[in-house]
């Protein structure tokens, strides 16, 4: 497994990242010295993945407190880097009253230990021999360390469950091809990439057992947000009778927002699809609670009806 503190950390002076835009070709880290820093990082996707960047909000805020920076200010600048993933204001709220840098370290550490526990629960769900496909990167780079998805992924390999790993490339940045397919093969789990529009001809064929994502907001009807094709996926799986399940942290619940409809949707550069002809980039989408098997949080696997299965698991 990558390191938590190889993916992000708070040294003396600076909040440093993996540069996650350059894997797999180079691994150079980007320092920066003030929240306004490690926004920008966010927002430009040198550290993405939902819990990832609500970690790395925390040590920005409290690199900015031993500044003397204005918190207000550096609150509002991290807070509007990226608008659908909902740890980001999670962990800024969690700063707020104790703004350390060893409330920052446990938030992070928190996150990991967070994911070895999903894991372990989804795994739980899995028979020997699964072909699983899975979208973007939930893996340890998203998350800050381990993976939600991915986590998944190494725990039923550990087990001995997990034979390969359909890895879609995910248009337009290549999280897949990237970042996931990378995160197998340290772990020497058989995996290939595939074009995202590949996944409905596989399944089929037979070659796909189950779906597994991770998550940027999931609502309090069980709707959720992550990178955009998940919805296509949830809609192939329920076509060709295969389970889809979501794996996030209670972090990435927001029982504040009711249903799908109340998610913002970050649209990003047109460029980053095409820099040729006019395009639309919405970077995410909303699978409806309807389409989810199973939603496995660390505190257990959560099924239909959603709405009191989410509100009784955070109530814990
Ligand atoms: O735009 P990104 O790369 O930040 O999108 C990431 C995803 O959609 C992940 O699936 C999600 O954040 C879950 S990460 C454990």
């Amino acid at each position: 497994m990558l390191e938590p503190e190889r993916i992000l950390r708070l040294e003396a002076d600076a909040v440093v990242l993996l540069d996650q835009r350059l894997l797999p070709l180079e691994e150079v880290d980007v320092r920066c010295e003030s929240a306004a820093d490690v926004a920008e990082a966010i927002r430009t996707m040198v550290v993405r993945g939902a819990p990832a960047i609500g970690v790395a909000a925390a040590y920005a805020l409290a690199l900015a407190a031993e500044h003397g920076e204005d918190l207000d200010a550096a609150d509002r600048v991290l807070r509007d880097s990226r608008p659908t993933a909902v740890n980001l204001a999670w962990a800024l709220d969690e700063m707020r009253d104790d703004p350390t840098r060893a409330h920052a370290r446990r938030i992070h550490r928190d996150e990991v230990e967070r994911c070895r526990r999903m894991a372990a629960h989804t795994a739980d769900l899995l028979s020997p021999g699964t072909r699983a496909l899975t979208h973007c990167n939930a893996g340890g780079l998203a998350t800050g360390g381990y993976g939600s998805a991915v986590g998944a992924l190494l725990a039923a390999w550990e087990r001995g469950l997990l034979e390969h790993v359909w890895v879609d490339e995910t248009r337009p940045l290549l999280q897949g091809a990237r970042l996931t397919a990378w995160e197998l093969e340290h772990a020497s789990i058989p995996h290939a990439v595939i074009a995202d529009a590949a996944a409905a001809s596989l399944m089929r064929a037979g070659e796909v057992d189950c779906v597994i994502t991770g998550a940027d907001r999931i609502a309090a009807s069980g709707d959720t947000a992550n990178k955009i094709g998940t919805y296509s996926l949830a809609v192939l799986a329920r076509h060709h009778g295969l389970p889809f399940y979501v794996v996030a942290p209670s972090t990435t619940v927001d029982l504040r927002t009711p249903d799908g409809g109340a998610i913002p949707i970050e649209e990003r550069d047109p460029a980053e699809v095409t820099e040729r002809f006019p395009a639309r980039n919405p970077a995410f989408d909303v699978t409806p609670a309807g389409l989810i098997s199973a939603i496995v949080t660390e505190s257990g696997v959560h099924r239909a009806p959603f709405e009191p299965a989410l509100a009784g698991a955070m109530a814990v």
